[in-house]
This record gives structure tokens, C-alpha cells and sequence, in this order.
């Protein structure tokens, strides 16, 4: 951000409105876009799914759990918690890859 207050005549105001709206676009949706078209995810205020996103959405955008059946996600996530130990980020555990799983089965194609 700092580079943005180097530019001079940058409407600093505009900054001001517009981060807080890309925050929390991105909390809500924002990250979602790439790969689930905009569409919003299946009960996107249960515990489950914000486990979701959260784990979900570090290296690229959320993907719907439409995207793939059950079985494809059965094969998926664990190859997705290799790359999170390629990049040394904290395995999803036992209870996470559970709600993940559990979420993924009930919204998957
Ligand atoms: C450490 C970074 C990282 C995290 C965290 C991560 N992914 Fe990925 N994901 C990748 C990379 C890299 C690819 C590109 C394909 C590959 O290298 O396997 C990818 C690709 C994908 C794809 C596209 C592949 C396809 O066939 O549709 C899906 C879907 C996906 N990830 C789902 C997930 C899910 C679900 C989670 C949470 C459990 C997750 N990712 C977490 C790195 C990550």
C-alpha cells in the first residue's frame, strides 16, 4: 500500500473508501470469482464453509464445490494439502480436512 501514498495526487480519500471495500469484497467474495464464475458458495455463513474459504483460498480463488463430484474432491484435497506442505503452510489437520470433506460432500456436483 505504501507505494500508493507515494504517488503524488492520488486521491488519498479515494484510497481510504475504496480499501475497506476491497477488504471485505474479498472476505465475502471477491477471491470466489475466479473460480466459481461470482456465484456466491453453497451456505456461505456456516462455520463449515468459512473453514472452507479460509483453508481454500490462499494460493488461489475458492472453488465451488460443484466443480467436482465427491470423489474428485476425495482425490483432490490431499493432493491440495501437499502443495500446503510444498510451501510449508500448516497441514489442515484432522478436524479441518473433516469439514472440509463433510462440506465439499454435501455441495459437491
Ligand atoms: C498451498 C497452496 C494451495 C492451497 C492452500 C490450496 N490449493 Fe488448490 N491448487 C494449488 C495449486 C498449485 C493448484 C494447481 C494444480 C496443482 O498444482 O495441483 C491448485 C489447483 C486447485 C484446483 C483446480 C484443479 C482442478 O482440477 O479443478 C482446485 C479445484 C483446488 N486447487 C482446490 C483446492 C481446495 C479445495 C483447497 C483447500 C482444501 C485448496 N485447493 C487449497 C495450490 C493450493
Amino acid at each position: 500500500m505504501t507505494y500508493l501514498s507515494g504517488q503524488a495526487g492520488y486521491p488519498l480519500v479515494l484510497v481510504r473508501l475504496i480499501f475497506p471495500v476491497c477488504l471485505v469484497a474479498t472476505l465475502a467474495g471477491c477471491s470466489t470469482a475466479g473460480m466459481s464464475g461470482g456465484t456466491s458458495l453453497p451456505d456461505m455463513d456456516s462455520p463449515a464453509a468459512q473453514i472452507f474459504v479460509s483453508r481454500c483460498s490462499a494460493c488461489h480463488a475458492v472453488p465451488h464445490p460443484g466443480r467436482h463430484s465427491y470423489q474428485g474432491w476425495l482425490y483432490l484435497v490431499p493432493v491440495m494439502e501437499q502443495r500446503m506442505a510444498e510451501r510449508g503452510m500448516a497441514p489442515l489437520g484432522v478436524e479441518d480436512r473433516e469439514v472440509i470433506l463433510t462440506y465439499l460432500q454435501a455441495n459437491a456436483r
